[in-house]
């Protein structure tokens, strides 16, 4: 279990917060999504969870330990995180990137190498033809997927991942929302995930935590916000696709684009 006590920051010594207080339980095994407006506080409450970020105030736990008293570099490498930036290191090839935690922690080679085979594999892109090349030689989405395999790779039952399918087209992103599902609860991963893509927390989340302005709004299941939103802003965004589905056959349908 991961627990979020009060957790608060502020980047100017109080003067304003980027995140208040934010209480919240992210059950085993969970697949919770922050979702909200950009500068809403979405990263900055995921990356105080591994302590890339230290809070202002407030305090995490995991597994009922208080992560502030925990090696915080230890604490990285336990815990599978999915930059916003993608953040491959530029000099290493994708095998390297891949299995760069599992070296740190001192796997041989052979498992390294079965393991970043297996991970290629299970993202889309074939060992022989992607191991060898380096990050600049791969598309923004192929890179978005080896940053998804490199989280995985150490096998951490927790994953942070920040708007981990952003730079992928459609239907690539489809293909991966649904193998990503799969993958989660074969593997029983407890996961924080960020997005704004609505339709994306609505499809992969267990429950939804929406932000603004550094709150959280609300939280429920998908089907339990659309139904019983606590507020006109948890309904007004979580129905913003299906307003664009309706557009959308309307188009189909040849009315007036005008009149849309
Ligand atoms: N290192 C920093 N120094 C100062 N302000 C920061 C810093 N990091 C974030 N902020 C501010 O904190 C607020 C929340 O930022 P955050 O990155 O958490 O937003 P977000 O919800 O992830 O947005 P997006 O969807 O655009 O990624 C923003 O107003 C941002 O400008
Ligand atoms: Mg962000």
């Amino acid at each position: 279990m991961v627990s979020l006590k009060k957790v608060s920051k502020s980047f100017d010594n109080g003067l304003s917060f980027a995140v208040k207080e934010i209480d919240l339980d992210i059950r085993p095994g969970e697949l919770l999504v922050f979702l909200g407006e950009s500068g809403c506080g979405k990263t900055t409450t995921l990356k105080t969870i591994n302590r890339l970020i230290e809070p202002t105030s407030g305090k995490i736990l995991i597994n009922g330990e208080d992560t502030s008293k925990t090696d915080p570099v230890n604490l990285r490498r336990s815990i599978g995180y999915v930059f916003q930036e993608i953040g491959l290191f530029p000099h290493i090839n994708i095998a390297g990137n891949i299995g760069m935690v599992p070296k740190l922690l001192g796997w041989p080679d052979d498992r390294i190498k079965s393991r970043t085979d297996e991970l290629l594999n299970l993202v889309g892109l074939e060992p022989d033809k992607y191991q060898d090349r380096m990050p600049h030689e791969l598309s923004g989405g192929q890179q978005q997927r080896i940053g998804v395999a490199r989280a995985l790779a150490a096998g951490s039952k927790i994953m942070l991942m920040d708007e981990p399918f952003g730079a992928l087209d459609p239907i690539t992103r489809t293909n991966l929302i649904e193998e990503f599902a799969r993958i989660n609860k074969e593997l029983k991963l407890t996961v924080v995930m960020v997005t704004h893509d609505v339709l994306e927390a609505l499809i992969l989340a267990d429950r939804i935590a929406i932000m603004r302005s550094g709150e959280i709004l609300a939280l429920g299941k998908p089907a339990e916000l659309i139904s019983r939103p606590p507020h006109p802003y948890v309904s007004e965004l979580l129905n913003s696709p299906r307003r664009q589905t309706e557009k959308v056959n309307r188009i189909i349908r040849g009315d007036n684009k005008n009149d849309l």
